[in-house]
């Protein structure tokens, strides 16, 4: 454990975790946009930034992927921090002035929006939330941000979708918070990414709840035999 000190508050906080978690925990309310519990920090929004003293001085520092120390002494609601978060919000709402979570977001910071635009866009925000779900929790890989590094057109959505590894779960449409990964349910298909997949139904009430490639993934994964997996959850 080491001892930190947040917004004047002494606590002791476990090696490792995060400012942002520390800060849950007292129930100080830290915006963040590009940040899930479950998933690795990625730090893209830097609407959580806070204040931390290192060496005598104060800097600002994004909160979701800065581990405390022994002895840091963190701000998380100074002129300077609602200053950063306001200006972060206010270039996210310049570049996605009709996306709802973002308006709303860009609202609740300071930043004066526009009363007549209407909050109808789903823009990608790059927000990373589905690659790094696709990755870290799935395990499939099948988002990609594509052209990373150098000369790389930061304003484009470049999530690169490759329909061979995906399996149709679903987890990106789940976390990510703009509503741009749109996820269908036509009859026995499940549409997302534009790539169709069959649903399976449950040998029980007979109603479709998985695609027929997840449950062949979760199968090879776990070494279940695929007949015994298809029971919804509610009938399980
Ligand atoms: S598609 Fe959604 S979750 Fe993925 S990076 Fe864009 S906004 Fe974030
Ligand atoms: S939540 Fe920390 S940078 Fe986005």
């Amino acid at each position: 454990m080491v001892n930190i000190i947040i917004d004047g508050r002494k606590i002791k906080a476990k090696e490792g975790s995060t400012i942002l978690e520390n800060a849950e925990e007292l129930k100080i309310e830290i915006p963040t946009l590009c940040h899930h519990k479950e998933l690795s920090p990625f730090g893209a929004c830097r609407l959580c930034t806070v204040e931390v003293k290192t060496n005598g001085k104060w800097k600002m520092t994004t909160s979701c992927d800065t581990a405390v120390d022994q002895g840091m002494e963190i701000r998380t609601d100074s002129d300077k921090v609602r200053e950063s978060r306001r200006l972060s919000a206010q270039l996210l709402y310049y570049k996605y002035p009709t996306t709802a979570v973002v308006r709303d977001m860009a609202w609740k910071l300071g930043v004066e929006v526009s009363e007549d635009a209407k909050a109808e866009g789903h823009d990608c925000i790059l927000c990373g939330l589905c690659v790094r779900a696709c990755r870290e929790i799935v395990d499939t890989g099948a988002l990609t941000f594509r052209d990373r590094g150098l000369g790389r057109d930061i304003d484009e959505p470049r999530i690169e979708f490759d329909p061979k590894l995906c399996i149709g779960c679903g987890s990106c449409a789940y976390v990510c918070p703009t509503g741009y990964v749109k996820m269908e349910a036509v009859e026995d298909k499940r549409i997302i990414w534009d790539k169709v997949f069959k649903m399976a139904a449950c040998k029980v009430c007979g109603k479709y709840f998985a695609p027929q490639d997840q449950l062949e993934y979760i199968s090879k994964k776990t070494g279940v035999p695929l007949s015994k997996l298809y029971t919804c959850v509610n009938c399980r």
